[in-house]
């Protein structure tokens, strides 16, 4: 209880009894947890009492990748959303792995079909196609290569080298804001899809001017799937992995991390001395798991729980997500 308490949930507004019930599930889970030689990845917007209670380790989808094609676990059990824990089943598919919260899926993740990936590469021959984390693994079979938010541009840079145009699905705003990065045009010589992550989509531009007013030297960070307008007013654009990093590697009177609410929560535990402005918002997704199902998945996994890919899509899947791996290897850092 005192572990939990000191590790930031006391801060973040746990009482006596939410710490007492906390710290007792927190530590049949661990027990489980060794005797099952399971390992637990831990998304940053997934709930606080999770990552600082069971998480193994915790960060963006890049890093969550990557440390599950590296752990020698027996059963990964992932807290955060489906297309994360299907990537840990793609790069691992001789381990069990679950997902605690089956219906934990993602608005981009559902904006794209298999059809339409097939349809986008007919209607322009011979352009890679570069694809967000955030899709099923049917979708990743479909692709060229993955990205995801701590190496987009980067990987996109990279293809841009050898091609004149690049196909980038399913985010909208992401593929705006990464054109404008790169300076591409849109439809000309970046292709992109019309899905929106339904957290980032909503922040307002507008209020960033009046943020600024009420707390003079704010830094504002936002995630690259806000709005090209909000991102042309803020301080830093990236994924959750590069927002903490700024937040480490500055100085300033407040910071405001426009994303979901669970990074400012991470941070503030992270970073006690510094002072964090609220603009979240919630993601549905992935308040869906809590102790309790963490708890249940490995006592007693429900069928619905477990993670199927099948063969032919996992081979394909893993080899565009392989590809994302070697572009990216030598720019991003763990
Ligand atoms: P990151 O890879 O930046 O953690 O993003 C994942 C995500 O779902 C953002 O909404
Ligand atoms: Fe998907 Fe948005 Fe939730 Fe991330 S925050 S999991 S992109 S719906």
């Amino acid at each position: 209880m005192d572990r939990l308490a000191g590790a930031g949930l006391a801060d973040l507004g746990f009482c006596e009894k939410d710490l007492a019930q906390t710290a007792s599930l927190t530590w049949r889970i661990n027990v489980l947890k060794g005797e099952r030689q399971a390992v637990i990845p831990g998304h940053v917007y997934q709930r606080p009492e999770l990552l600082v209670g069971v998480a193994d380790f915790v960060g963006d989808s890049y890093k969550l990748a990557k440390l599950c094609a590296q752990s020698p676990a027996k059963v990964i059990v992932f807290c955060g959303v489906r297309f994360m824990a299907e990537t840990a089943k793609i790069l691992n598919p001789e381990k069990t792995v679950l997902l605690p919260a089956p219906g934990a899926g993602c608005s981009l993740s559902e904006s794209i079909t298999v059809a339409e990936v097939r349809r986008l590469r007919a209607q322009h021959p011979g352009v890679p196609v570069a694809t967000y984390i955030n899709t099923s693994a049917a979708v990743k079979a479909e692709s060229d290569v993955i990205v995801t938010s701590a190496n987009a541009a980067c990987i996109l840079g990279r293809l841009f080298a050898k091609h004149p145009k690049v196909i980038f699905i399913p985010d909208e705003l992401m593929g705006r804001n990464l054109a404008a990065a790169l300076g591409k045009k849109v439809g000309e010589e970046l292709i992109i899809w019309k899905g929106t992550c339904i957290v980032h989509d909503k922040f307002d531009a507008f209020a960033i001017a009046l943020y600024r007013e009420i707390y003079p030297g704010v830094r504002i960070l936002a995630h690259a799937e806000c709005s090209p307008a909000l991102v042309a007013l803020v301080d830093f654009v990236g994924g959750t992995g590069d927002m903490m990093g700024y937040v480490e590697k500055t100085r300033a009177p407040y910071y405001m991390l426009v994303t979901e609410c669970g990074l400012g929560e991470l941070a503030r535990m992270r970073f006690p001395e510094k002072n964090f402005v609220f603009m979240c918002r919630l993601c549905p997704y992935m308040k869906m798991t809590d102790l309790r199902g963490v708890l249940r998945a490995l006592e007693d996994p429900p069928l619905s729980a477990r993670l199927e890919v099948p063969a032919d899509i996992a081979v394909r899947a893993k080899a565009a997500v392989r590809r994302m791996f070697e572009l990216a290897e030598d720019t991003v850092k763990l």
